[in-house]
This record gives C-alpha cells, structure tokens and sequence, in this order.
C-alpha cells in the first residue's frame, strides 16, 4: 500500500506530523510530497524539525501567486509527478488550502482514489478561499474524514454520505502530544519574559480580515485596548502590512509549533482568526476570542469558551472580561480507537 501525501501550508505541517507517523507505523509507504506554498524557514522547515516530520520526497518549490498561478503551478507540478512515479493507492490532502485543492483535483483526474483530512468543515461564507477549496475537495474525496459530528451533519445535507467517517481531530492529537512536549523543552521564560496569565497571545492572518484594511484597523484598535499586552506572532504577509501598532502589542516572527502551545497555554486568553488556534487554546484550557464572522468549529463556543466576535472593536475589548462557564468543551475524539490518526490510517489500509 502506497499513499502519495500532499502538503504545502502551515497548518498540514502539524496535521502531517501526528498522521505520517501513524501511517508510518502501520506499514504503509508514503510518499511525502510538500508543495512549497509556504517556504520562509520559519513558516516550513522549522516544522519539521521541531515536530520530527519525515523529510518530504518532493518539494514542488512553487511559493506564492494569486490563487490561479499558485494552484495551477501545483497541479501541473503534481501531474508531471504523479504521471510518471509509482502509481499510489491514495492520494492523502489536508485542510482546505490551494495545496489541498490543487491535488485533490488532479488526482480524481488521474482516477486515484483522494483521501481528505478535515472533510466537512464549512462557514457557509463562499467568500473566503479555504470554504471554496474544502466544497470542492469534498466532492472529489472517495474517503472523507471528518473531525467532529457537524462536520459529517455537513456532508449529509449537502448529498455526501459515502466514505465518510467520524475520524476524530488530528489536531487534537498533534495539541496532546506536542504539548507534553513543548512543556519539557520550551519554558515559557524562553519565550517571553511576561509571567503566566499576564498577556494575551493573538494572530490575524485569514485574508478576509488583513485584505480589508477597515477590520485590519479595528483589530488593532481593540487590541491596544485590552488591559494586558498581546503577543502578536504575525504571518510574513501580514508583518508587511503592519504599520504602527498600539505600544501593548509585541509584533514578532512566526513562532515554531512547541513556542505556540507554551505561549497559549500560559495566556490569559486568545484572540485568532485562525482555526487551528481556536482549538488549541479551548484544548488547553484557555478561553478564545475568534475575530471574525463565523466559525467552522462551533464545539469550542460551548459556554462561552469560544467568543466569535468579528472585527467589531467594543466586542473584542468587552470579550477580555468575559469569564466562561464550566469546563472548557471536550471534542474531536474519534468514534471508535485511540486516536483520530489511527484510524485514519486503519481506514487508508480498508
Ligand atoms: C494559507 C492558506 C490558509 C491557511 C494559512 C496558514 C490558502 C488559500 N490559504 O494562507 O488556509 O490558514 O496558509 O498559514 O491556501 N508568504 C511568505 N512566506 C511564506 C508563505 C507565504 O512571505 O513562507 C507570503 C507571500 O507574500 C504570499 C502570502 O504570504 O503571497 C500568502 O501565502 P499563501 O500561501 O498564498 O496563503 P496564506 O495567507 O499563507
């Protein structure tokens, strides 16, 4: 058994670490394909250094484009590969970015079969890139699997109903495993010299809020608001667009994977556009402010733990205050076996 995997982007890198692993483990070859979306060091290699990723086989070196140049790269990229190597059982893809779409779609072309991690998600929002490019990868997948039971409630209405599974999260067990990790090799002095529960940590990157300066603007305005200082681990992209900020807000590089779950387990609380980092911070316990419209990942608003609050300034800065009720929500377990990567790669074996 072959599984040919495609990443690309930050988010598959975590996503790979934990699956890799356990495709790995279970006697499947794979081979690792990394498209090159993302390849400043610190967005790409230090990922895989830290988080013990096998080296990719390929690297497609394709970087960045407007979505057309950049997805059409890849694809021609991934045919030409695909075409000429080993034919594979599967072709495995994450997420929702331009390298999940580029080879789901050329795989289904070349009749193999497309296994998606993270099927179902929707925002029902057709104007952000990713809900484009995780409706299109649905169509396409023979093997769907799905993190949470909304995710196949997802699937269901739209007609979707065969080879989809209740795979559970792998983000929740890349967050498990990294961070027992992370506590033991990356103290929280090493990273900041602000004391546990004295910052907020915070990141914008998703295109629908750095893209429209307006909201740009009244994110930092409530963010130089808040009571506290904000660690801000900003996007290349976005740190070109930054000009002043507010004097609380500590602009830095991107932090590597083990730097992030020190920093969010030891904040205050979180205030993201980013969806990985919504559960991150309810996993570890610590309440998050989502800046922007909707969520895909609506178990994390469970008692208040998660507030979605948009770009609106009085919301973000009244939600700083806001305590949440109970215990932080519990979700993202697979239906059956120990872990959502398990049985993905139970799944890929049939
Ligand atoms: C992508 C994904 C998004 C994901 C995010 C995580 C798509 C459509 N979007 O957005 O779903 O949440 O990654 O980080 O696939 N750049 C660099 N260095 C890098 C990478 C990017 O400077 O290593 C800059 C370039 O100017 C580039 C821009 O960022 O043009 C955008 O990069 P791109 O990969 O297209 O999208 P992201 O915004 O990273």
């Amino acid at each position: 058994m072959t599984v040919l995997s495609v990443i690309g982007a930050r988010p598959q890198f975590v996503k790979a670490a934990v699956v890799s692993h356990a495709i790995r483990g279970m006697g499947i070859e794979e081979i690792l394909v990394h498209t090159g979306q993302h390849y400043d060091e610190r967005m790409s290699q230090v990922f895989f250094d830290e988080l013990g990723i096998p080296r990719p086989d390929v690297n497609l070196e394709v970087g960045s484009g407007s979505h057309a140049v950049q997805t059409g790269g890849m694809m021609t990229a991934l045919e030409s590969l695909i075409s000429k190597g080993k034919r594979p059982d599967w072709v495995l893809v994450y997420g929702d970015t331009n390298s999940t779409i580029a080879a789901a779609l050329v795989a289904a072309k070349l009749h193999i079969p497309v296994a998606h991690v993270e099927a179902g998600l929707r925002s029902f929002n057709r104007r952000m890139p990713e809900e484009i490019n995780r409706i299109v990868t649905d169509r396409l997948s023979r093997l769907l699997f799905c993190p949470t039971q909304t995710a196949v409630d997802h699937l269901a209405s739209e007609g979707i109903t065969e080879g989809v599974l209740m795979s559970g999260d792998v983000m929740l067990d890349a967050t498990l495993h990294f961070a027992g990790l992370a506590a033991k090799r990356v103290p929280l002095a090493d990273v900041t010299s602000l004391a546990a529960g004295s910052y907020h940590v915070s990141t914008v990157h998703r295109a629908e809020n750095t893209d429209d300066p307006g909201r740009m603007a009244a994110i930092l305005t409530a963010l130089g608001r808040l009571s506290k200082p904000v660690l801000l681990p900003a996007h290349p992209r976005v740190r070109k667009l930054l000009g002043e900020v507010p004097a609380n807000i500590h602009v830095r590089e991107p932090a590597t994977y083990l730097e992030l779950l020190t920093l969010v387990r030891n904040a205050d609380r979180v205030f993201t556009d980013s969806g990985g980092l919504q559960k991150e911070a309810v996993w570890l316990g610590r309440p998050c402010v989502t800046l922007r419209d909707e969520t895909e990942w609506v178990e994390t608003q469970a008692g208040g733990w998660n507030r979605v609050v948009g770009a609106d300034v009085e919301s973000i800065v009244r939600a700083e205050l806001q305590i949440p009720e109970g215990e932080a929500p519990d979700f993202g377990r697979p239906d059956v076996g120990s872990s959502a990567s398990t049985r993905i790669a139970q799944a890929l074996i049939g």
